[in-house]
Parts: structure tokens; sequence; C-alpha cells
């Protein structure tokens, strides 16, 4: 997965403590830097005697889910005692005494190239017995942030430089006396997420689609274990929707040979005399799930020649800065930025026209995507395409069950 392309919903764990702390890379080639950082500014120092173990006084924006053994306090009430407190967000509509600016998103966070004005979150601790000034001060150990399952791991914290605050009037700066950084990677194969997503192909110049690989989400097994999937026009499926009642944990992915929740088709529509036209559709076979915010990264060689976009949000995104051959793609705000559970509606679509430079040739997969992601996971697809003629592009694939209707 691709940190920064991703939403979440992050629970932050960390240890109040000096401990010995090891950490190991994640690493993404579309996303070489993509990650999460956790900026800890300390905002004033409150001299509170002797260093015993550290609490959490008081906490606003996030809140610690659980407060832990505080029986040695008699005459006050810290927040947390927990020596390795988890702090979730708090939700948003939290009342107002219990906000901080830039807080209480519902652990959701929104990629920083959609929307930089949702990609960041704040909370406020007020931390007792961690040291007086930046000699004593105790660093926080052990970051663990969580997605809501594993998937990140942390480093060491850094000592950077403290922030800096503007008043809401804009007209006063304050700073911290102090900061650390913890920056926070993703690997998908540490969250130990079954693929979520395959990609189809299909062309003009031949009626043959590659479909998603057979069991690229899993293998669909209703024959030994009932109910693992959905039939398409299963009379039931309105008693599995959640919302009407029924039990959430039920699979609602529907029956496909992929089992994939979502699938991308590319499609290459048109063969003009100096463009070419690829039809990219996003289909949903998630009954229980709407992707809000949702976006598709995709490597395609000679992107650098793209032309225009129709109804997607069209980003470059350069991870190796001369090479121009990822993009990211997502949906435009109130129009198709929410991919709609399974059903009628569950698909989103785009066009785009790509201008054919000197190099330019269908053969070989070329007018193909190298990879595809969908919400920063990668998605399951025909590594290599066949080998081809200059006639035939790619080859004949079983069709199981494969929907034609592009
Ligand atoms: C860090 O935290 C994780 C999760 O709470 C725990 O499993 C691990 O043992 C901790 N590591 C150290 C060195 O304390
Ligand atoms: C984290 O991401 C930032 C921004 O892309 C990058 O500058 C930084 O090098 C990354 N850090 C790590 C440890 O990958
Ligand atoms: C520390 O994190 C902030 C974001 O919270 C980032 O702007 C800054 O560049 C980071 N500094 C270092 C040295 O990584
Ligand atoms: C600690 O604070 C003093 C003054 O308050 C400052 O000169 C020094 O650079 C600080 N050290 C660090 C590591 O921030
Ligand atoms: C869902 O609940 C309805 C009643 O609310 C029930 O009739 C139906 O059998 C349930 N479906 C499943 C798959 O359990
Ligand atoms: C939902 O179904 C699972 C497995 O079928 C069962 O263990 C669980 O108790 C059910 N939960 C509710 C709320 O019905
Ligand atoms: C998806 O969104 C639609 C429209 O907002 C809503 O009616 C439906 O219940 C949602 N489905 C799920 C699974 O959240
Ligand atoms: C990459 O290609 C896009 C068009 O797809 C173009 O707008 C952008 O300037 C290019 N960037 C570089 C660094 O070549
Ligand atoms: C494709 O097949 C031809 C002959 O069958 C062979 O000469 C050529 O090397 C193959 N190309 C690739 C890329 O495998
Ligand atoms: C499409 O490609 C397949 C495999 O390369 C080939 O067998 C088939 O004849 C082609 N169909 C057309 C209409 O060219």
């Amino acid at each position: 997965m691709i940190a920064f392309l991703a939403n979440f919903t992050i629970a932050l764990l960390f240890l109040l403590s000096c401990t010995y702390f090891t950490s190991t890379d994640a690493y993404d080639a579309l996303d070489p830097h993509g990650n999460i950082t956790i900026k800890w500014d300390i905002m004033s120092w409150t001299p509170d005697g002797d260093v015993v173990r550290e609490i959490i006084w008081s906490m606003n924006g996030g809140q610690a889910t659980e407060q832990g053994d505080c029986s040695g306090f008699k005459n006050s009430f810290p927040h947390c005692c927990k020596r390795n407190p988890t702090i979730v967000d708090l939700l948003p509509g939290t009342p107002y005494n219990q906000q901080i600016a830039n807080c209480c998103k519902g652990g959701v966070l929104n990629s920083w190239l959609q929307d930089p004005a949702h990609a960041a979150g704040s909370f406020q601790l007020s931390v007792g017995r961690a040291g007086t000034s930046n000699k004593t001060v105790r660093v926080p150990k052990n970051f663990t942030l969580q997605a809501p399952g594993p998937g990140y791991t942390c480093g060491r914290v850094k000592i950077v430089k403290p922030s800096k605050f503007f008043t809401s009037d804009k007209r006063r700066v304050t700073q911290a006396l102090m900061a650390w950084n913890v920056t926070c990677t993703y690997s998908q194969f540490l969250a130990k997420k079954s693929p979520t997503c395959c990609v189809s192909l299909s062309s003009f110049y031949n009626d043959t689609i590659v479909p998603c690989p057979t069991c690229s989400c899993g293998c669909q097994s209703n024959m030994e274990k009932p109910g693992s999937c959905v039939e398409a026009n299963s009379p039931h499926l309105a008693s599995v929707v959640p919302g009407s009642g029924n039990n959430s944990s039920l699979p609602l992915v529907q029956c496909t040979s992929h089992m994939c929740p979502v699938r991308v088709h590319w499609h290459i529509k048109l063969n003009y005399k100096e463009y070419w036209r690829v039809k990219i559709t996003v289909t949903n076979f998630n009954h229980g799930m709407n992707y809000s915010d949702w976006n598709l990264v995709f490597q395609l060689p000679n992107l650098n020649n793209m032309a225009q976009i129709f109804s997607f949000n069209y980003k470059p995104l350069n991870p190796y800065g001369a090479i121009n051959d990822t993009a990211m793609l997502w949906g435009i705000r109130y129009y198709n930025d929410l991919l709609m559970q399974a059903g009628p509606l569950g698909n989103v679509q785009s066009e785009i026209l790509l201008r054919k430079d000197a190099s330019f040739t269908f053969e070989k997969g070329w007018a193909f995507p190298r990879r595809v992601y969908f919400n920063g996971d990668k998605c399951e697809a025909y590594l290599w395409l066949p080998n081809a003629s200059s006639r035939n592009y790619i080859s004949l694939l079983m069709l199981n069950g494969f929907d034609h209707s592009f």
C-alpha cells in the first residue's frame, strides 16, 4: 500500500517510558517516500514533582482507550495511568471543550494528494512526571500506528525543529519548546491483508478479454462453506446488507472467479492517428462497503503523454523525479468520489486520452498498466502479458463467468 494515498482509521499506541526499540522498514516502489509522520510538540513544561512514571493528566482531540490503574492518586483524577496507553481519535462533532485545532476526524485521514486539508490530525495531551526541561525530558518510545489493523512500522523517535503555530488572527506566532518525529511506513505484507483488488484488460483490436486472475483475492468456496459469498441476483441480498438488521460479519462479496471486492478494468478503446483512448472502470463487488474518497494509482510507460482525462481528478506522481510514469486518479467531489456498494450503481468510469509519441506501440502490452493500486493496496493482475504477434496483442484466457459489459 501507498501510505500517503490511503484513508486510515488510526489508533496510536506508544510506551511512555524508555525502552529499547527496533524497527523494520517497509518499502513500496511506487511510493518510496510514502509514510505517516507523528510529530510530537512539547508546548509547555509543567513542573510536577518527582519522576516516578509518566501519566496523562488530560487530553483534547483524542482519548486513551483505558484509564489503567490510577489508585496511587488520591485527590486527583488522571486521564490515564498506563505505561503503554492506546490513544484513539475523537469523532467529528466532539464537544468544543474537548477539541483542539485539526482534531476529531474519527480516525480517518485522507491522502495528501487528494485532500491536504484532511491529511493530518492532532490531539493534545498533558503528560505529568515526564521531566521539566529539554535536558530531563523522557522521550516516549515504541510507537505503534494501527489503521485499524497492523501494517505500519514506526521508526525511532528523532528530535526535530519545533513547530510554529499561528494564533487564529494570524498575527502572532508561537513555537513549541521541543519536538520529536516518528515516521511510520506501511507494508501490505505486514498488514497480512489478502489482495482486495484485481485488474482485467481488454482492447478494441481483439474481442478477447483478459479477466482478473482466478482466485486473485480468494477462491469461491460456497461448495464447502455455504455463504462465503453472495450471488449477484440473490433474493437474500437485501436481507444481508448492513442496516437491514443482519449480522455484519457475514461475507458480502459477490461470487466471482476472482472474489475481489474491487475490480479495475482497463480497456483500450480507440486508436486515432495521433492519440489513443483508454476507458477505466472500477467496479465494487462488495455489497457491504461504500468506498468514499477512493483513489487509484497506476503505472504506465509514457504516461507523460497524457492529453486529457474525463470525469476523474488526475495528478502525476513522479516518485523518481524524471521518470513520469505513475499517476493517481480519484473521483470528483459529489459526482463520483463515492464508489457505491455492489449493485447497479457500484461502479465509476473515466476515459483518458493519450498522445502517441514516436515510440508508441500497442504491442507487448505497452498500452496496459504495469501496476495498479486501489486505495493504496496493490491489485492482482497478470504480471506478464503473453507474447504477442504484431496483430494479436493479448492472449485468450478462459472467460469463466466474466462480465463482458464494459
Ligand atoms: C512495542 O509495542 C508492541 C505493541 O504494543 C509490543 O508488542 C512490543 O513488545 C513493544 N516493544 C518493546 C521493545 O517494548
Ligand atoms: C517520509 O515522507 C516524506 C515526504 O514524502 C519524505 O521526505 C521522507 O524522506 C520520508 N521518510 C522516510 C523515513 O521514508
Ligand atoms: C516532522 O514531521 C512534520 C510533519 O508532522 C514534517 O513537516 C517535518 O518535515 C518532519 N521533520 C523531519 C526532520 O522529519
Ligand atoms: C534546550 O533548551 C535550551 C534553552 O531552553 C536550548 O538552548 C537548547 O538548544 C535546547 N536543546 C534541545 C535539544 O532542544
Ligand atoms: C438476515 O436476517 C433476516 C431477518 O432479519 C433473515 O430472514 C435472513 O435469513 C438473514 N440472512 C442471513 C444470510 O442470515
Ligand atoms: C454473527 O455471525 C457469527 C458467525 O456466524 C456469530 O459468531 C456471531 O455471534 C453473530 N453475531 C450476531 C450479532 O448475530
Ligand atoms: C452506501 O451509501 C448509500 C448512500 O449513501 C447508503 O444508502 C448505503 O446504506 C451505504 N451502504 C453501506 C454498506 O454503508
Ligand atoms: C508528467 O506528465 C504530466 C502529464 O501527464 C505533466 O503535466 C507533468 O508536467 C509531467 N512532469 C514531468 C516532471 O515531466
Ligand atoms: C516472442 O516469441 C518469439 C517467437 O515465438 C520469440 O522469438 C520472441 O523472443 C518472444 N518475445 C518475448 C518478449 O518473449
Ligand atoms: C485475439 O487474440 C487471440 C490470442 O492472441 C487470438 O487467438 C484471436 O484470434 C484474436 N482475435 C481476433 C479477432 O483477432
